[in-house]
């Protein structure tokens, strides 16, 4: 079988990383892509390339449907067509609803929700004529709950598994899965950003397992979407929150 090419979009940050080295483990070819302001993409490629990770990497704002469309068939000419995608990038911008700007609310529904349209659009055509492909949304557990300071956040990851669902049922038929998964707090630097008092008293306590995830465990349920075994999960919002909410 020839070898299936995957995008890992934000494939350089806390989770990124994880799963673009895991699924290049799994045999896939990775292409990842870096926000355009990344200035540190080149070493985080040589120590990747130290490693023995020959990623492809392109600077894409998945917040510009433009610059997605343009990057991506860059990628397919220079890599080839892409079987999977993982809409991984996004951002926060937490604060209470009242202290919210209008700027604020938009560079989060953006960069986390009209992302999956702007990267999937450029990739959905070839997946349905090809008769195959594997869609994977980041949500968090915080689009399913909701959480005090993140009504943007909130809604924008909410709104992603609407668009799964939506998604999912438009291409099933041409062998094209289409998932969110919800994780919980991982240990990446988006969470370790958060006040340890308030990760020991408001975080830690609501997870059941007593800890933080960790960015391989999410990587592993990424590698099992992506696999022929998950062919008959399409439409899921699979949790992967150490029993911090169940759904
Ligand atoms: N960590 C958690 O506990 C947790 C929990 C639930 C959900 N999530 C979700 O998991 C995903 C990854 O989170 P993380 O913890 O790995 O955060 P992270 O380390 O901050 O990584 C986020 C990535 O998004 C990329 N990005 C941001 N804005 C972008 C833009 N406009 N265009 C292109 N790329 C952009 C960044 O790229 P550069 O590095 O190149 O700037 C970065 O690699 C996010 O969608 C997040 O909401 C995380």
């Amino acid at each position: 079988m020839t070898q299936r090419i995957a995008v890992v979009t934000g494939g350089m940050g806390g989770l990124g990383e994880s799963i673009s080295t895991k699924m290049a483990d799994a045999g896939y070819k990775v292409v990842v892509t870096y926000s355009p302001s990344n200035t540190k993409y080149r070493s985080w490629l040589d120590e990747m390339k130290a490693k023995g990770y020959g990623f492809a990497a392109y600077p894409v704002d998945v917040a510009d449907f433009d610059d997605c469309a343009a990057k991506v068939a860059q990628m397919g000419k220079d890599v080839g067509p892409i079987d999977i995608l993982v809409n991984n990038a996004g951002i926060t911008r937490d604060m209470t609803f009242k202290k919210m700007s209008k700027e604020d609310w938009d560079a989060v529904m953006h960069t986390n929700l009209d992302s999956c349209f702007n990267m999937t659009k450029q990739v959905m055509d070839g997946m349905s004529a090809r008769g195959w492909g594997r869609v994977i949304n980041v949500s968090s557990v915080n689009g399913q709950k909701g959480a005090f300071g993140q009504t943007n956040y909130s809604a924008a990851k909410a709104g992603i598994h609407g668009f799964t669902k939506a998604l999912a049922l438009e291409v099933a038929r041409r062998n094209v899965t289409v998932n969110t998964i919800s994780p919980g707090y991982i240990g990446t630097k988006m969470v370790t950003a958060i006040p340890r008092e308030i990760l020991d008293t408001k975080i830690l306590t609501q997870i059941q397992v007593n800890r933080l995830g960790k960015p391989d465990e999410v990587a592993g349920l990424i590698i099992y979407l992506c696999s022929e075994e998950a062919a008959f999960v399409t439409g899921a919002n699979i949790s992967i929150n150490g029993g911090q909410h169940m759904y």
